[in-house]
Order: structure tokens, then C-alpha cells, then sequence
């Protein structure tokens, strides 16, 4: 195992999957849906390290290499399947993939730049694994591509009130340009770019439940055990309603409960109506509890599935930024694309 019980210990405790709430927890009997708003910071949950602080550098620093070997792997391995004509085909102007070509430069720099840190630090880079990505066309592509780098935003999030020094700024450095990334492939995506005023930390437990499900086998123990896998898809038609599904213990449940956590919001709706919020309009992660508490970082344990992550809304717009002719941009539930089997 490459991480030490101590480092999974560390790694598992950082930042939770979801933001600490600060409302009450909805009741049972709710029917409707309750939006709560919670502060990002789960600084109260992080544990005193008791290793040193290099030591938690090295650690962290591998499990944010171990998510940019995989986006790396996964430009490469898209652009290699697609030219330019797999693009235009698919209806995005020629020039999208020199785009596409860029952020996969940015992926291999960034593993880069990460194996030379962690070697500065005396520590032992990992290696890539082996992985599978659906890609069967260029469309699917890039909706892997925009939820790979949502999570990664969510995971440099997550992890950074770990790192100290330096680390902490070159992790931060990284951040950005992920969620610029990001911003750009909602956007090619009919999705808004800048959803919400806050972005949501996630877990490496989270991270991995999304982003695992693409590593087929792995030369070392990541050393985070996922949550268990669930399926979400969007509502339909004029349903709020997402559908998910699991399986395992729960899976079944008549008392289990939909959480949505996007931007610095939780919301909570009995898993039976699993109403979409509203105002999720943009990425939303999806967790399926047995608990309408609203998740922090301390009450992980009422997750029976998930983080899935979907990606609502179609704000659709001209290539140079303008609404269609009507001048109202469609948007809504139900219209969105999802990657609900992440
Ligand atoms: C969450 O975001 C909303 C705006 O979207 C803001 O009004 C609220 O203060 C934020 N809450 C926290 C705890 O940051
Ligand atoms: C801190 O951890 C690093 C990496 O494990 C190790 O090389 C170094 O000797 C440790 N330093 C101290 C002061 O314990
Ligand atoms: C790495 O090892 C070298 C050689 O032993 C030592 O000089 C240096 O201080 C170490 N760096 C860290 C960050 O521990
Ligand atoms: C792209 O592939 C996905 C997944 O197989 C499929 O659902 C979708 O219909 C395909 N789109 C096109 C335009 O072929
Ligand atoms: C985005 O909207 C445009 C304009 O209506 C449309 O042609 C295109 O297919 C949409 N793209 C996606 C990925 O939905
Ligand atoms: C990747 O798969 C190949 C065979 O499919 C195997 O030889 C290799 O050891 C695997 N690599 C890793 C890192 O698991
Ligand atoms: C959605 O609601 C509108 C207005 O109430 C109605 O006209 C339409 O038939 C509904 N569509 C579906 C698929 O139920
Ligand atoms: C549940 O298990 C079945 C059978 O192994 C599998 O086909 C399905 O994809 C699984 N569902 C989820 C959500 O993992
Ligand atoms: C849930 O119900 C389905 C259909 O009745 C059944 O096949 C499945 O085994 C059940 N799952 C669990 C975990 O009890
Ligand atoms: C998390 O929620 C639980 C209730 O389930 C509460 O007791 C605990 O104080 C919360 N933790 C934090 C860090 O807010
Ligand atoms: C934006 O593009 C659309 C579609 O090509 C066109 O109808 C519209 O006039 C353009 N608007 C501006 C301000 O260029
Ligand atoms: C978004 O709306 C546009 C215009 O109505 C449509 O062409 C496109 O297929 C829609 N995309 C999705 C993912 O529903």
C-alpha cells in the first residue's frame, strides 16, 4: 500500500464532501425541498497533523498527481481518436480542438510540475495508471473533459487547507486554471461558465467515487476508499425529478434522502421526489443519504451513494456570445447534458 495508515487517515479527513451547513436539518416528513446555505471552510474538521508538514505535502500532492496523470492520459487519448473534421462533424468550430490541445498541455505540465515538487521534497512521485474513457464520440468526450475538470476544481479545493508553504500557492496556481478550463467547456457545452459565487470542495473520498471509476488498475494503492457508485441522471421532460440508482446497502430504502450540494449550497429533498433545487443551474453533485442532516465533514457516514455528477441548464448562445433570435436563452431542468453515470 503506498499510503500509510496514518496518510490515509490524513487524506480521508481533509475537507469533507460537503460544506458545513449552517441551517437546521429538514425533517423527515418535508416534502419540499430545503436550500441551505453553508460556509466553505471545514477548517473545524481538519485534524491536527501528526506527521510533518512535509510528509502532508508529499501526500497530497500525490493524490492531485494522481488526478492530473489521469486528465493527462485523457487528453491524449481523445485527441489521438479525434481530428479536427471529428469536431466539426459534431458541430464546434475546427478551432476547438487547438483549444482542446492546449488544456491537454496544461494537464502534462501540471504532472510535470508536480513530479518536480513532490522530488524536491525528498518524496516519491506516483505513476500513471492504466484507464478507460468513454469517449465514443466527440461529444462525449468533451463532457468527460467538463467533468473531470469540475472535480478537479473540487479537489484542489478540498485538499488545499492541507498544504502549507509554497505547495499551497503552486496547488492554488493550478486551481484557477482548472476552473478556467472548466469555464471554458461549460460554455462549448451550452452551460453557464461561472454558475454560482462559490465553488464546492469535495473530499478526496468524493474525488475518487467520481474520478476512479475511469482507472482500470493502478501500479500503488491510492490509498482513499471511494463511496459507493451512483447513477443520476437528469429530470425529463416537465419532472424536477432526478432519477438515481445504486447498489448495495440502501439501495432500496424508502427513508433515503437526495442531497445536492452545488456552489456553496446543500439541498435536501426525500430521495422518493429527488427534486432538482432550482437554482442548481450549472454543476451539481448528487449524494444519496439515509439522513436529511444536511453532509459536512464530520457526518460522512450517512452517505449510503455517490457523489454523481450532473450538469444542469442549456443556455444556449452564438459563437459570439449573443442569445438566439428570440433573445431568451433557454434554460431549465431537464435540458442540460449529464454525465450521471460519473
Ligand atoms: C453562499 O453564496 C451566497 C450567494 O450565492 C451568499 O449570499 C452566501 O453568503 C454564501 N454563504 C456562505 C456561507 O458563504
Ligand atoms: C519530514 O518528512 C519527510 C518526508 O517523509 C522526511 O524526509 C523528513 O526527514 C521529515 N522531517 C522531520 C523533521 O521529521
Ligand atoms: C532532501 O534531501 C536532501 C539530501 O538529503 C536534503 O539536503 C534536503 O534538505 C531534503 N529536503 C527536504 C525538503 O526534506
Ligand atoms: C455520443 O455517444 C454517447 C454515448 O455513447 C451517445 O449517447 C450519443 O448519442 C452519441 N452522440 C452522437 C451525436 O452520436
Ligand atoms: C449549443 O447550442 C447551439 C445553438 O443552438 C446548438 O447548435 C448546439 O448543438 C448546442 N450544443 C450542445 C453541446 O448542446
Ligand atoms: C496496464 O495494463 C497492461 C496490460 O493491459 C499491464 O501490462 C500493465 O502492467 C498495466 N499497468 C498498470 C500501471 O497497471
Ligand atoms: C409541460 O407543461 C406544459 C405546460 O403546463 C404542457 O403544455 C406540456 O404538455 C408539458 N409537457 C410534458 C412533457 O408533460
Ligand atoms: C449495479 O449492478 C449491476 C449488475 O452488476 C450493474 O449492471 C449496474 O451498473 C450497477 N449499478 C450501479 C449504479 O453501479
Ligand atoms: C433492490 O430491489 C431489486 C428489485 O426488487 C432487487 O433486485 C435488488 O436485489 C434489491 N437490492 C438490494 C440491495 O436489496
Ligand atoms: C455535522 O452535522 C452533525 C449533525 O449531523 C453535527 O452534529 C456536527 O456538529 C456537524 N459538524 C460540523 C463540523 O458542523
Ligand atoms: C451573432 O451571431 C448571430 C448568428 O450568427 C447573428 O445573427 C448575430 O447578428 C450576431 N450578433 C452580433 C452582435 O454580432
Ligand atoms: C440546447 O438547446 C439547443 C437549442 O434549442 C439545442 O439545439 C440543443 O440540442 C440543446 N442541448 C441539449 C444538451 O439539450
Amino acid at each position: 500500500m503506498y499510503f500509510s495508515t496514518l496518510g490515509f487517515t490524513l487524506l480521508a479527513a481533509i475537507a469533507s464532501v460537503a460544506s458545513v451547513s449552517a441551517a437546521p436539518a429538514t425533517t423527515s416528513s418535508a416534502a419540499a425541498t430545503s436550500t441551505s446555505s453553508a460556509p466553505t471552510s471545514t477548517s473545524s474538521a481538519t485534524p491536527t497533523p501528526t506527521c510533518n508538514a512535509t510528509a502532508v505535502n508529499v501526500k497530497v500532492l500525490n493524490f492531485a498527481l494522481t488526478l492530473e496523470n489521469l486528465e493527462s492520459a485523457f487528453y491524449k487519448a481523445g485527441l489521438a481518436k479525434f481530428n479536427s473534421s471529428s469536431f466539426t462533424d459534431a458541430g464546434f468550430h475546427a478551432t476547438v480542438r487547438d483549444r482542446f490541445v492546449e488544456i491537454g498541455q496544461h494537464e502534462a505540465d501540471h504532472v510535470s510540475t508536480l513530479t518536480s515538487i513532490i522530488k524536491s521534497l525528498n518524496g516519491t512521485a506516483v505513476a500513471p495508471c492504466n484507464y478507460t474513457f468513454p469517449m465514443n464520440n466527440v461529444t462525449q468526450f468533451m463532457a468527460v473533459a467538463q467533468a473531470l475538470e469540475n472535480t478537479g476544481v473540487s479537489a484542489y479545493l478540498g485538499a488545499i487547507s492541507s498544504l502549507s508553504g509554497n505547495v499551497s500557492t503552486a496547488a492554488a496556481t493550478i486551481a484557477t486554471v482548472e476552473a478556467r478550463h472548466s469555464a471554458y467547456l461549460s460554455e462549448l457545452m451550452n452551460q453557464t461558465a461561472f454558475p454560482y459565487a462559490f465553488d464546492t470542495p469535495l473530499s478526496p473520498q468524493a474525488v475518487v467515487t467520481l474520478a476512479g471509476q475511469f482507472i482500470s488498475s493502478c501500479p500503488y494503492n491510492i490509498g482513499v476508499t471511494p463511496f459507493n457508485h451512483l447513477n443520476a441522471s437528469l429530470p425529463t421532460g416537465n419532472s424536477t425529478m432526478v432519477t438515481t440508482s445504486f447498489n448495495g446497502t440502501g439501495a432500496n430504502s424508502t427513508t433515503s434522502y437526495c442531497q445536492f450540494i452545488f456552489g456553496n449550497m446543500t439541498s435536501v429533498s426525500p430521495r422518493s421526489s429527488c427534486a432538482l433545487p432550482a437554482n442548481a443551474d450549472g454543476y451539481v453533485y448528487v449524494v444519496v443519504t439515509n439522513s436529511s442532516t444536511p453532509l459536512n465533514s464530520t457526518n460522512t457516514g450517512i452517505i449510503l451513494a455517490g457523489p454523481a455528477l450532473l450538469f444542469n441548464g442549456n443556455h444556449t448562445m452564438h459563437a459570439n456570445g449573443t442569445a438566439p433570435a428570440n433573445g431568451t436563452a433557454p434554460s431549465g431542468s431537464g435540458s442540460g447534458s449529464g454525465s450521471g453515470s460519473s
